[in-house]
């Protein structure tokens, strides 16, 4: 039975094969359930892989690059107004977040870096790096 199931879930290589950008409309589910406000500030690279229930507000720019993969959950805020924070948020080329992690405003997550779920990153991440934790704190490399 686990069998049938794992055998349809496909390798990464083939399920991007066919990726295609969704519709993105403001404050709306895509069809994979994330939501993002302000979609004009969004940058959105090829191949990336966001999980469902992932708010991403966008009022002062995210890019996010090619082959980045958030998990469910996860909060991506270039504006926080319960602390006053406003920042572009760039997540570099192939960097992973982990399941219900918070990036705050300003904040650069480097090319290839993997975030452990349940983080708050508050500062930058270096390319290349493992990091995780409240506040996120780089705890090797990759
Ligand atoms: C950060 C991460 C990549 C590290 O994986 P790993 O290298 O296999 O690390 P380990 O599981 O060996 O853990 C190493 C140590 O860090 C701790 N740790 C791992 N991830 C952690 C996290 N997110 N927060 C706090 N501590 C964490 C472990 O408990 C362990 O501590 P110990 O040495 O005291 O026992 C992984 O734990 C993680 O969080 N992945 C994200 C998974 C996810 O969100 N998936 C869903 C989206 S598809």
């Amino acid at each position: 039975m686990l069998n049938d199931i794992a055998a349809k879930v496909l390798p990464m290589e083939e399920r991007f094969k066919k990726w295609k950008k969704p519709a993105i409309k403001d404050g709306k589910p895509t069809k994979w359930n994330w939501i993002v406000r302000h979609p004009d500030g969004l940058v959105l690279g090829k191949k990336t892989d966001i999980g469902a229930f992932t708010y991403i507000n966008a009022a002062y720019g995210v890019e996010i690059g090619n082959d980045v993969q958030i998990g469910s959950h996860c909060s991506i805020y270039s504006i926080s107004t319960i602390d006053d924070k406003k920042g572009k948020v760039v997540l570099k080329k192939n960097c992973r977040i982990g399941s219900h992690s918070v990036i705050m405003p300003g904040v650069t997550i480097g090319e290839n870096s993997v975030i452990g779920a349940f983080s708050f990153v508050n500062k930058d991440v270096p390319p290349g790096c493992v990091a995780f934790g409240i506040p996120a704190k780089v705890k090797g490399k990759r």
